[in-house]
């Protein structure tokens, strides 16, 4: 782990990873507790240097998952955003206490456009600002990054003197955000050499940038300023973020390592945890990848025309710049059948990265023989729908405890039986509705009434083959909070009721939780 300061005078790039709180601002892609917990450890494991975990002011469920990640995390430092106020500043501090390495990230905007409408401040006052919250946030804590939110369209004069002081008042870290994916790359990279060629005390700090991609220059832009001495990138995984996301950490890491040639800078990623953290992160938010998202989308690796397939076989190099294997994607390898013993298994979920105590490796083994029963082949893939189906059901109030769907031309109109468990007690019905799907929700919403809009309802087949678990995914709106639930089967409608189940639990946890609303960044 390095953020020190020698990092400015060395080629290692400091990977700052904002999935937990940019991303998380995106809109449906909420998190719970447990969610963003597995998430930190993936991103710890694969040697993120920076984790920003949240907003801990925003809402207590920020408060909660920033400490609760500040308390687990070892390697990582743990960072929390808070706004230029001692009440934002305090809580951050209070947030990441228990972190070995906790970083406060204190922000202000100090565009003319931010500052006159947003703010409604006068650059003076801004200025002021800045002093006092990195002075605070620096009595609180050694690391203490600053930002100035919408900095790329900041006048050069008030800039310089911000970052100035930024780092007189202790600031270790300095970020300048493209905050609205404006920049293009060479505009960008001048920027960040007019810091270093006028600020004098710039070499006390690290530079960083945090590139917005609503231009899809994100990743460009995070790079170009690589090239001119940034030594932190902001990036979540699969990019995502507010409005077109964040520079995407995978293509920072790869772009890096496959072109050293051109781009001679390091980071302390190992990139093989790059698809498992992308899967990760897309089952929780329900945030599909787009098929052809470079590194990470199911056609990345793929060769479809003749002429590419020939190539391909007579080297590999002909089409292909790295290698699946070094994002993680190993050749989709044929698993255990229905005779493999539990110790094959529990070595495959090692293997496949997880980490499971007796009970959990007991439950999954179970659900895995079921499957095999069910199906031919069982794939990594498989393995991994269903471990990750495992875990998101912990202490549900609402269970599916059985379910009948009739449909097809000749039954009209699709109709579903379906019993639930309700906080022990058990309900059933049957309902009515446009499809099978509808039917059957219809009938979740007779046992269990609920004012919860659904947003999203999304299949999704884990492999190749008519007998491939459906992974599901439910997204449900109350009062402005979103949950996602999720759930895999082989039948796609019992995986649908699971995922609609699995969402209502999770609302159940956040009513009883009813936290503030939540700001954003
Ligand atoms: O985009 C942005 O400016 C931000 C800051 C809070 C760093 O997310
Ligand atoms: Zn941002």
């Amino acid at each position: 782990m390095n953020t020190d300061m020698s990092k400015t005078q060395t080629n290692n790039i400091v990977i700052f990873d904002t999935t937990l709180r940019d991303g998380e601002q995106s809109p449906g892609a909420s998190m719970n507790l447990d969610e963003k917990l597995r998430i930190a450890q993936v991103l710890e494991a694969m040697g993120v240097d920076v984790i920003e975990a949240g907003f801990p002011i925003a809402s207590d469920g920020d408060f909660e998952a920033v400490s609760e990640i500040a308390r687990i995390i070892r390697n990582s430092t743990v960072c929390g955003l808070a706004r230029a106020t001692r009440g934002d500043i305090e809580r951050c501090a209070d947030a990441i206490k228990a972190a070995p390495r906790g970083r406060i990230h204190t922000f202000i905007s100090t565009s003319p456009l931010h500052m006159e409408f947003k703010l409604q401040m006068e650059p003076d006052a801004v200025y002021e600002k800045v002093k006092e919250s990195v002075t605070l946030a620096r009595n609180l804590c050694d690391d203490v990054e600053w930002s100035a939110e919408d900095g790329s369209r900041t006048e050069h004069d008030f800039l310089c003197r911000c970052v100035e002081a930024a780092i007189d008042c202790g600031a270790t870290t300095i970020n300048i955000p493209d905050t609205v994916g404006y920049a293009v790359p060479d505009e960008y990279a001048d920027l960040i050499s007019m810091l270093f060629n006028r600020v004098p005390n710039i070499d006390k700090a690290i530079i960083s940038v945090h590139c917005h991609n609503d231009l899809g220059l994100a990743v460009a832009n995070s790079l170009a300023a690589v090239q001119v001495g940034a030594r932190q990138v902001e990036c979540t995984i699969n990019g995502l973020g507010e409005r077109a996301g964040n520079a995407a950490m995978e293509e920072i890491v790869m772009a890096l390592k496959t072109r050293a040639d051109h781009v001679p800078f390091t980071t302390g990623i190992d990139s093989t945890h790059i698809a498992k953290a992308s899967r990760l992160v897309s089952t929780i938010t329900g945030f599909n990848i787009q098929p052809n998202k470079a590194i990470v989308g199911a056609n990345a690796f793929a060769h479809e025309s003749g002429i590419h397939q020939d190539g391909m076989l007579k080297h590999a190099g002909t089409y292909e710049i790295m290698t699946p294997e070094s994002v993680g994607l190993g050749k989709s390898t044929l698993v255990l059948g229905k005779h493999s013993g539990k110790h094959a298994f529990s070595e495959k979920l090692q293997a496949l990265g997880y980490d499971l105590g007796d009970n959990a490796i007991k439950d999954a083994f179970k659900r895995f023989k079921d499957l095999a029963d069910l199906k031919k082949e069982v794939f990594d893939e498989d393995i991994i729908a269903l471990v990750d189906d495992e875990v998101v059901r912990v202490n549900d109030r609402i269970r599916l405890t059985s379910l009948e769907i009739n449909c097809g031309t000749v039954h009209y109109p699709p109709k579903a039986c379906l019993a639930l468990e309700v906080d022990g007690e058990s309900k059933d019905c049957c309902s009515t509705g446009d499809g099978p799907v509808d039917a059957a929700f219809n009938c979740i919403k007779e046992l269990f009434p609920h004012s919860a809009h659904l947003q999203l309802y999304q299949v999704h087949a884990v492999t190749g083959g008519t007998d491939a678990q459906a992974e599901v995914t439910v997204r449900l709106e109350e009062g402005g909070k979103t949950v996602n639930g999720q759930s895999a089967d082989t039948d796609t409608m019992v995986a649908s009721v699971k995922a609609y189940i699995n969402a209502l639990n999770k609302l159940l946890v956040k009513r009883e939780k009813s936290a503030p609303s939540a700001l954003s960044a």
